[in-house]
């Protein structure tokens, strides 16, 4: 366990938070016996003190009032649903989305339920975009506690057809680029004003089960859910106040099965659907539309942030699909083929 700790922490830079705690974590294994006594009187090194003191005061968001939260895909469905919620614990929000219309009508019924409210019309798949939703943010608001990335499309079919990609590349680059990009510009900032915040960032049922004909929207989704799992352990390694939550719902009842009304008009005429997608698309469209509202799965972020819940999973009947995953990958089974729609 020693060498493990100590490999790690020669790749940490020297006098940063990260390298203490992991100094304070050798020196507890080299000190502690299997059974928890101290077995070296030794005094601890200042940085090992100052790395244990850091990572025992770490306190989590559990104040919302006069904070600030950013939702990207904030104009509708689950994004507006959890500006809400978030509104309604008297959080200030910045609602960032690529649709200004929706976005004015979120704002306007926001402020009508006393909210304080703005709006940032921008592309998710754009890096100079994420920074200038954030430096609005920060110029109206000043520091950011709650980031939910949460903007996302439904797109992308079969692995084997070739004609597709760039729906494929349209989908990544919203639904995983978009919550890299979210990551990389805010979570320095979150990380160093020092308060407690948290971070949501919406997957799907999608990114711990792949279904059939939905390859681009599976490995985004995927992708999603193992950026989080990562961020989570550093964010607790590095002994940072900032939470970590992943969404991960089956069917809501939103705007996600006509996420084609925001595809770029140079990308159009490559994506008309094949009948088969056509078929496929209305049947998606009624499953959503008889999905939980997303004031169900907002209520359940709410929670998830409050009690610094790392996995949000809101339909309770896709627990086995997971769990029937699992057990797949550790007998050694193939993947069943009667999935169908999750
Ligand atoms: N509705 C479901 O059944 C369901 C299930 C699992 C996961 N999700 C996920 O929930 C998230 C929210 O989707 P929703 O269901 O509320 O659908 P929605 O279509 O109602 O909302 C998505 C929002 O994202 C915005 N958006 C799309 N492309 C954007 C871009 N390039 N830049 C900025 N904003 C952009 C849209 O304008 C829209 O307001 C998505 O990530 C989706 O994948 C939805």
């Amino acid at each position: 366990m020693i060498s493990e700790l100590k490999q790690h922490d020669r790749t940490l830079p020297r006098g940063s938070v990260p390298e203490a705690v992991a100094t304070a974590m050798i020196f507890v294994a080299r000190n502690v016996d299997l059974a928890g006594r101290w077995v070296n009187l030794a005094p601890a090194p200042l940085p090992v003190r100052v790395g244990l003191l850091w990572s025992a005061t770490t306190e989590l968001m559990q104040e919302f009032s006069g904070r600030t939260a950013v939702i990207t895909g904030g104009a509708s469905g689950i994004g507006l649903a959890m500006a809400k919620r978030f509104g309604a614990a008297g959080m200030q929000l910045m609602l960032g989305d690529i649709e200004a219309a929706p976005l004015a009508t979120a704002a306007e019924s926001l402020r009508a339920d006393g909210v304080t409210v703005e709006t940032f019309e921008f592309d998710v798949r754009e890096l100079d975009q994420v920074h200038a939703l954030h430096d609005a943010t920060a110029d109206r608001f000043g520091d950011v506690h709650l980031l939910c990335n949460n903007a996302g499309v439904a797109g992308g079919g079969a692995v084997a057809a070739s004609d597709d990609l760039d729906m494929w590349k349209w989908t990544i680059d919203i639904n995983l680029w978009g919550v890299i990009y979210g990551c990389k510009v805010f979570l320095e900032p979150m990380i160093a004003h020092g308060e407690p915040a948290h971070v949501v960032n919406t997957a799907s049922m999608a990114g711990l089960v792949s279904g059939p004909r939905m390859g681009a929207y599976n490995v985004s989704k995927y992708g999603v859910v193992a950026l989080s799992e990562t961020l989570t352990r550093e964010m607790a390694m590095d002994g940072t106040s900032v939470g970590v939550s992943v969404l991960c719902p089956a069917f809501v009842a939103t705007g996600i099965a006509e996420s084609d009304r925001n595809l770029p008009s140079e990308l159009r005429p490559s994506m008309q659907p094949t009948a088969e997608e056509a078929g496929m698309r209305d049947m998606v469209k009624a499953v959503v539309a008889g999905g939980i509202d997303p004031s169900v799965v907002a209520d359940a972020v709410f929670d998830a942030v409050e009690a610094d819940r790392f996995w949000i999973l809101t339909h309770d009947e896709t627990h086995a699909f997971v769990t029937e995953r699992a057990d797949e990958i550790v007998s050694g089974a193939n993947p069943s083929t009667d999935l169908g729609l999750i």
